[in-house]
């Protein structure tokens, strides 16, 4: 086994010396932090002092029960929407005495009654913000050791397989009703493609580069499948329910560019899944009407090839048209510094910028496809038999036929026919995965749930898995924290790694349903006016400290 070399981290973080320099963000955001930390122990102080003054009032104090029930209700009192649990929703006040009446405004007036009530949000903040901080000294301080990467592709498929087995082994579990790309089972192919995915970058595995794109292209398709489903389904186009999606896909990734100082693009799936998902979005929503006559959604779906032939395939087009968000969607490599920002970006998104489409498709012919299925189902076993065998030969004769012509071509080569091929992979692997009613019903839990955190486990592994040292920095090296013993570190890192990941898939979901409510549409814009207010009001706080302590402390 090869060992790992130790690298000694060289110098400092950013600014080489004893202290760090640091950006108005980060000094925002310890400010931030720092506050929550400051109102959650002074809701445990007030909690102490005066047990449940109010509800328990009226209530039989000697009583057990109904204490911790109480003690319940006073902990789900979300930060922002609190005054509607409390309230009742049908009270008619005044839009502006509903504004400065809100528990997050009068947390901030230092009322203690709703200190008191917001003390589990509070709790989750100040937990959301130690994590940034782990991310802050894993990636940026010499805290820990960063170790070189090391490939073997004996080890790289011993772990992949032993997971296999205890996911296969432990967790299968039946779904009620065996649908095609049931829910479970494409959470199991998201789960089994990330620890893939990861894994590659871990070992930095470039034999795999080609699957991994196929992997990528697989997510996307997903985004256009479950979207087209959701939307095509429930025709349901509501701000809040897409503000909830935008919140899922870019909550955690703005906390890291603010604190790690990254741009946005290095994170580059979630840039891309946004794009793709307002895309499918755009598609359903305008003219919803029409989403019921087959002519008119075939007509959508070419009128989306047509745009994206555009948008991209032209690249002046494409060029033009994000120039004006550089800002947003710009990134030089600090290691290898180029002269155009706008090249990852097109780059990145125009390998799967049709594959999404394909998913949308995929889920507009979906109940055709299970409705064929079914028809196999009821006939006779022997011929059920033959016409199994002969859908799963002619499937392995295209794949081979895409191995040898496709898959097989060296990196630069492939990448210019992936986004017009990808789709033949993944349609095969959707074949075999449903060709009877047994494979479909089960599907591996261990795999779906890591499939349900993937956002998370994408965006910590940059930081608290893989160092990359330096702000905007690929992840060239690995976390070490146990130099010496690349196997053991592996084990203690991948282990509290995966732990956060899961525990930020929580925190995100948690205050997304304090803030961004569903079908409320005048208390989302109120609370997105007043996260505004806050952001900018803490901002502010940070860019005077930064002004005058931090630099007169340099
Ligand atoms: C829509 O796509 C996004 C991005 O991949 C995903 O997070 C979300 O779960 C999808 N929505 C549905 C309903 O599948």
């Amino acid at each position: 086994m090869p060992a790992a070399t130790e690298a000694a981290p060289d110098g400092g973080a950013a600014g080489g010396g004893s202290f760090v320099l640091l950006s108005v963000g980060q000094v925002s955001f310890i400010v931030g932090y720092l506050w929550a930390i400051g109102l959650y122990t002074y809701s445990i102080v007030l909690h102490r002092r005066k047990p449940l003054q109010v509800t328990l009032s009226k209530a039989h104090l000697s009583d057990p029960d109904i204490e911790s029930k109480a003690h319940q209700a006073l902990e789900t009192t979300s930060l922002v929407n609190g005054d509607k649990s409390s309230n009742g929703a049908s009270k008619p006040t005044g839009v502006l005495q509903d504004f400065w009446s809100t528990p997050l405004v009068r947390c901030m007036l230092m009322d203690r009654q709703a200190i008191m009530d917001c003390g589990d949000t509070l709790l989750h903040m100040v937990e959301f913000g130690s994590i940034l901080v782990w991310f802050f000294m894993c990636d940026r301080t010499d805290l820990f050791w960063q170790a070189e990467k090391w490939y073997n592709r004996d080890m790289f498929w011993f772990l992949f397989l032993c997971l296999t087995l205890v996911a296969l082994g432990s967790s299968l579990q039946p779904v009620r009703t065996p649908l095609l790309l049931n829910r479970p089972q494409t959470e199991e192919w998201k789960g089994w493609m990330q620890v893939l995915f990861l894994l590659y970058h871990y070992f930095e595995a470039r034999e795999l580069y080609n699957a991994i794109r196929i992997f990528i292209a697989g997510y996307v398709w997903m985004t256009g499948f479950g979207n087209f489903s959701y939307y095509y389904r429930t025709g349901d186009f509501s701000i809040g329910r897409f503000c909830q999606m935008m919140w899922r896909l870019n909550f955690l990734v703005i906390f890291c560019c603010i604190v790690l100082q990254n741009s946005y693009m290095l994170y580059y799936i979630c840039p891309m899944h946004t794009i793709f998902t307002v895309f499918v979005y755009a598609c359903l929503g305008i003219a919803p009407q029409l989403n019921k006559s087959p002519v008119w959604m075939w007509t959508k779906i070419g009128l989306s090839l047509g745009a994206i032939f555009v948008l991209w395939d032209m690249k002046p087009v494409f060029y033009a048209l994000w120039g004006p968000f550089d800002w947003l969607v710009g990134y030089t490599d600090p290691r290898k510094p180029g002269p155009d920002r706008l090249h990852e970006w097109y780059f990145r998104s125009g390998l799967d910028r049709y594959i999404w489409i394909w998913g949308m498709v995929c889920a507009y012919i979906h109940p055709t496809c299970m409705k064929l299925l079914n028809m196999i189902e009821e006939l006779p076993a022997f011929r059920q038999l033959t016409v199994r065998a002969l859908v799963l030969s002619v499937t392995a004769l295209l794949g081979w036929v895409y191995y040898v012509h496709i898959y097989s071509l060296p990196k630069l080569e492939y990448n210019k026919v992936h986004p017009y091929t990808s789709w033949i992979p993944l349609t095969l692997w959707c074949v075999v995965r449903n060709i009877t009613p047994k494979l479909r019903t089960y599907s591996a839990r261990l795999y779906g749930w890591l499939g349900c955190i993937t956002l998370e486990t994408y965006l910590c592994q940059f930081h608290i898995w893989l160092h990359s040292d330096i702000a905007d920095g690929q992840p060239k090296y690995l976390l070490s924290l146990l130099p010496g013993y690349p196997m053991l570190n592996f084990a203690l890192v991948t282990g509290l790694y995966v732990f956060v990941s899961n525990r930020l898939f929580h925190l995100t979901n948690e205050l997304k349903d304090r803030i961004v409510p569903h079908d409320d549409n005048r208390c989302l814009a109120r609370n997105i006016i007043q996260m505004l207010l806050l952001g900018a009001f803490v901002f502010g706080i940070g860019w005077v400290l930064e002004r005058t302590v931090v630099l007169h402390m340099v």
